[in-house]
């Protein structure tokens, strides 16, 4: 990606291109049988159903099966698919994939894939056409009753334990579906996480790293914010980092700004002295992009107009972006000097560092895949060391956290899906040195639900974190997040984005 404009949101450009098969590829699995009879006319599975998802990647997936090239909509493949391969959520249909009629590549329109494995890693982009996306729709057979075959806990992805009686994993509550590899996201309010206003409307955050302040039982967010009621594509010239506080670390109202244009992707670490401590992309001399904040905006969208306002793609200038720190045992401030922190041979692009503080005060972090830094003390830059991993950790915008059952466990969630809305997870077993991962599982992907019963469709879901009780228990996943109808950014003016939360499963 050396050269490329676009940083720190599409650094899987390239990847997602090179994996992604060409529009003429067959699909592959059994051939469909268009004469089997018409669906029962009850559906016995519940599925969790996600629009613009694609879990067949086109219809290439080798374990998918065409089960009809005409059919009329989802619900009908649905049906098509537990009464063709079974309604047992293990054995049976575990994935649909139906293309509409309008999908983009004409010799999928109507057809419907089912999957029997359990496999589930919907993506949808189109990165040769970025406005040409959607027209898919897949649904899983509930994954909250899938049970997965185990010998070790990797095969539990470590979110689980392996009952030795059954062979069969056990999952934490927090996860499901194969492996335990799924997050269980459950219904949120529809104003959680960072949705903020000011009198001109509508303004963006792009993710938000949560800490509990266990003295108060508040907790405390920072996340990236875009300046004059912009939205994404400006991130370059716009963003800060904001400070959002929450009672019941669902609902976060927006507090003090941490750190001023220009700083982005903000992770916040807890020294065991009691410092809160902000990592983040930061230049303090210099806006990069425009050299200048966007102020043309539309109620949270950005108006692209001339050298004053340019979006990601078509910055003029992009200085090195380096990572700096800053520390205060009081999360509203004031906030110490700016510490740079060490990249090592890590480059010049934004390290998306996210570092968690250990009791005796060093500090490990999961840089952009596949970068790992390690201090033997966080407020000690001379020992801070940064080395390359394997490739392992997906994608991009990492996540590190203790494992709450077992601390000598490690587990990174990432942004994994290119322009698509995929989380990955990752453990490791010997404190970061390696890496394990079910590439065949989306940690999560599209799909947000309401408690007023309704869905919506994250079209961008990226930088999660994760909210941790007390305890270091997954609560919630935060993203930095746009919502349907908009994708890529070069396919929509709406740039709009919020700082998504979904509640976790906790019994
Ligand atoms: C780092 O913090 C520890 C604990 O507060 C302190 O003893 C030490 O002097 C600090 N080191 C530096 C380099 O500031």
């Amino acid at each position: 990606m050396k050269g490329s404009l676009c940083l720190s949101m599409c650094m899987l450009f390239s990847a997602a291109s090179v994996s992604g098969l060409s529009n003429d590829m067959l699909p592959v699995g059994q051939l469909s049988n268009d004469m089997s009879p018409d669906p029962p006319p009850t559906n016995p599975v519940t599925w969790l159903t996600y629009l613009n998802a694609d879990n067949m990647n086109k219809g290439t997936v080798k374990s998918g099966q065409q089960l009809s090239s005409k059919l009329k909509d989802a619900d009908s493949c649905a049906a098509k698919c537990a009464s063709m391969l079974g309604s047992d959520p293990t054995t049976g249909c575990t994935s649909y994939t139906y293309y509409h009629a309008d999908y983009h590549v004409g010799k999928l329109q109507g057809k419907c894939f089912g999957d029997s494995t359990g496999l589930w890693s919907p993506i949808y982009s189109n990165l040769e056409s970025p406005g040409v996306y959607g027209g898919v729709t897949s649904g899983q057979n509930d994954p909250k009753n899938y049970v997965s075959a185990c010998k070790t806990i990797d095969d539990c992805s470590a979110n689980g334990v392996c009952n030795a009686d059954t062979n069969t994993c056990e999952c934490y509550p927090q996860w499901m579906g194969k492996y335990c590899g799924q997050l269980n996201l459950v219904p949120t309010d529809k104003i959680a996480g960072l949705q903020s206003t000011d009198e001109n409307g509508r303004v963006s955050s792009w993710g938000g790293s949560v800490l509990l302040d266990e003295k108060t039982n508040k907790y405390h967010m920072f996340a990236a914010e875009m300046t004059h009621n912009t939205g994404i594509v400006v991130w370059m010239s716009n963003s800060r980092i904001r400070h959002a506080v929450s009672d019941d670390g669902v609902n976060f109202m927006s507090s003090d700004v941490t750190s001023p244009v220009w700083g982005h992707e903000p992770t916040a670490a807890r020294a065991p002295t009691g410092e809160y401590v902000v990592f983040f992309t930061a230049n303090f001399e210099t806006i990069p992009c425009s050299g200048v904040e966007c102020k043309n905006s539309d109620n949270g969208n950005t108006v692209i107009d001339g050298e004053n306002c340019l979006p990601d793609t078509q910055c003029n200038e992009i200085p090195d972006l380096l990572t700096y720190m800053i520390y205060s045992k009081d999360p509203a401030g004031p906030w110490s000097e700016p510490v740079l922190v060490p990249t090592g041979d890590f480059g010049t692009i934004d390290t998306n560092l996210a570092p968690i503080i250990l009791e005796d005060g060093s500090l490990i972090g999961l840089g952009r895949p596949p970068w790992i830094w390690r201090a033997t003390a966080w407020n000690d830059t001379s020992t801070y060391v940064v080395e390359e991993l394997d490739d392992t950790v997906m994608g991009e915008d990492p996540f590190l956290y203790v494992d709450p059952h077992d601390s000598s466990i490690l587990h990174g969630l990432s942004h994994a899906g290119g322009w698509d809305s995929r989380g990955g997870h990752a453990w490791s077993l010997d404190g970061g040195k390696t890496w394990k991962v079910h590439e065949d599982i989306a940690a999560y992907g599209s799909l947000i639900e309401y408690t007023d019963g309704t869905s919506g469709v994250l079209t961008r879901r990226e930088r999660p974190h994760l909210v941790l009780d007390k305890k270091g228990n997954p609560l919630a996943l935060t993203n930095g997040a746009t919502l349907d109808p908009c994708t890529h950014p070069e396919a929509c003016d709406k740039d709009y984005c919020f700082t998504a939360l979904q509640k976790l499963n906790q019994e």
